[in-house]
């Protein structure tokens, strides 16, 4: 099939790819010209695991090209997806702008049937206005559909490849079977393809990923009343997970969620309640208590230098907003960093990918080190904000022998209590007991 993918961010381009990969030719479009000379020249503009093989394979086949021109995306494509950008507005609601601005193009230049597809998180109505704003102009028929996107950034081709569900929502018989053509080699171990109106389908990817959010939140809570008793998290969350109707997965405590998903959803989400004239309580609280999450090691930090972190120096592990994604959107090391920097500390930082993301925020207002152990020299305490894999064993003795204070504040729990204390070192994580020289 002949395809044509507007926007080429961390969805579109994964999108593009895995659809090129089961044969279809697409193009994919995007706005922006350094990054369409650079996938021209067979650079992937992301950090994406296996994305890059795919990519070379596809482009060296010819199935997959790339466009800064809308028109040429129009021509060639007989499904038109939009992975555009819908990020927080002022007030907290999903700017569609993008969106509608595309659509609007849209209108104005197909002269024969498309399927619009809406791959971005857009409020519930949004397929509605996008099919308004395309039938202004329009001189030919068209369909509009709503396909939420559920990849997971740093698993995004395996998820893209082997999704658990596809939602698919329209009112078009001909657009929705075109739609499951399209998917059909991707769901042949007998995952669902589920069909619905566009606004139940808007309104599942919200619900899914407030739905996480909080029960990340939860388990947040749950971990800072741990603190507050003497009970160990990682018990707790042992023996409530183990409960199939809970799950294992998502009840990791840590310093909060980030990225370019879960907070700007949550916000719209509420925001859209609340132009229903409806309050989403729990939404209201997981933003305030996720704010609160992000800079949950400050007070353990402050307490053990006697709140003087001024002159201190800090090694910083970990800037993604998760493991395996240069993503650094909404990335709680960017609170706690910009929380060690006003009280006058210094930071030394280390990610394996995400340090140029970063360097184009802080400048030189912090150091960036090659490996994670340079980021140590000459530093007072190690902070982890990400739990990279290469973080998980480290040499402990190196570290001891680099940090001055041999104190690690984990927001990630990545250390065993007993392997900490027979290493010798202090340490303070999230919901659990402290553990001091
Ligand atoms: N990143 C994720 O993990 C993820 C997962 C599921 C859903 N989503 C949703 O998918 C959508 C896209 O997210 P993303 O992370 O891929 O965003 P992104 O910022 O990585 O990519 C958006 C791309 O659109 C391009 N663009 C902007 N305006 C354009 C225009 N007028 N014409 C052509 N291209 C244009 C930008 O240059 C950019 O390359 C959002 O609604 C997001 O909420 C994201």
């Amino acid at each position: 099939m002949k395809i044509s993918v507007v926007g080429t961010g961390y969805v579109g381009l994964v999108t593009g790819t895995c659809l090129a990969e089961t044969g279809n030719e697409v193009v994919c479009v995007d706005i922006d010209a350094d990054k369409v000379a650079k996938m021209r020249n067979g650079e992937v503009p992301i950090y994406e695991p296996h994305l890059d093989v795919l990519f070379e394979r596809n482009i060296g086949a010819g199935r997959l090209q790339f466009s800064t021109s809308l028109e040429e995306g129009l021509n060639h494509g007989d499904i038109i997806f939009l992975a555009l950008p819908t990020p927080e507005d002022e007030d907290g609601s999903a700017d569609v702008s993008y969106v509608l601005g595309v659509a609007e193009d849209i209108g104005k230049r197909i002269t024969e049937y498309k399927v619009i597809v809406d791959k971005s998180t857009v409020p519930v109505g949004t397929s509605e206005k996008v099919r308004e704003a395309i039938a202004a102009n329009a001189k030919s028929d068209f369909d509009v559909v709503s396909n939420p996107e559920f990849l997971r950034e740093g698993f995004a081709v395996d998820d893209f490849l082997k999704p658990e569900r596809i939602v698919i929502g329209s009112s078009s018989q001909r657009a929705t079977e075109l739609m499951e053509r399209l998917y059909k080699p991707f769901v042949r171990s007998g995952n669902p393809i589920i069909i619905m109106d566009e606004k139940s389908a808007e309104l599942t990817k919200y619900a899914a990923n407030a739905f996480l959010a909080t029960k990340i939140t939860f388990m947040n809570e749950i971990a800072n009343y741990c603190e507050r008793v003497g009970a160990d998290v990682d018990m707790v969350r042992r023996g409530m997970g183990t409960d199939s109707r809970i799950g294992k997965r998502f009840l990791f405590p840590g310093i909060g969620y980030g990225g370019s998903c879960f907070p700007k959803d949550v916000k719209a989400l509420y925001k859209s309640g609340r132009e229903e004239d409806y309050e989403f309580k729990i939404l209201d609280a997981v933003l305030d208590v996720n704010k609160r999450q992000k800079v949950a090691l400050l007070p353990k930090i402050k307490k053990f230098y006697d709140n003087a972190l001024s002159g201190k120096t800090f090694a910083v592990w970990g800037l993604a907003f998760k493991p395996e994604t240069d993503d650094i959107r909404e990335a709680p090391a960017l609170d706690v960093i910009d929380a060690l920097l006003k009280e006058g500390a210094k930071v030394q930082a280390f990610d394996p990918e995400a340090m140029d993301n970063v360097k184009k925020k802080y400048s030189d207002q912090i150091t960036f080190t090659d490996t994670m152990y340079k980021a140590l020299e000459g530093a007072d305490g190690l902070v982890i904000c990400t739990e990279w894999s290469i973080f998980r064993t480290p040499n402990f003795t190196k570290i001891k022998e680099l940090l001055k204070d041999k104190v690690i504040f984990d927001g990630r729990n990545l250390y065993d209590l007993m392997d900490i204390e027979r290493e010798g070192l202090t340490y303070f994580s999230i919901g659990r007991k402290d553990v001091l020289l």
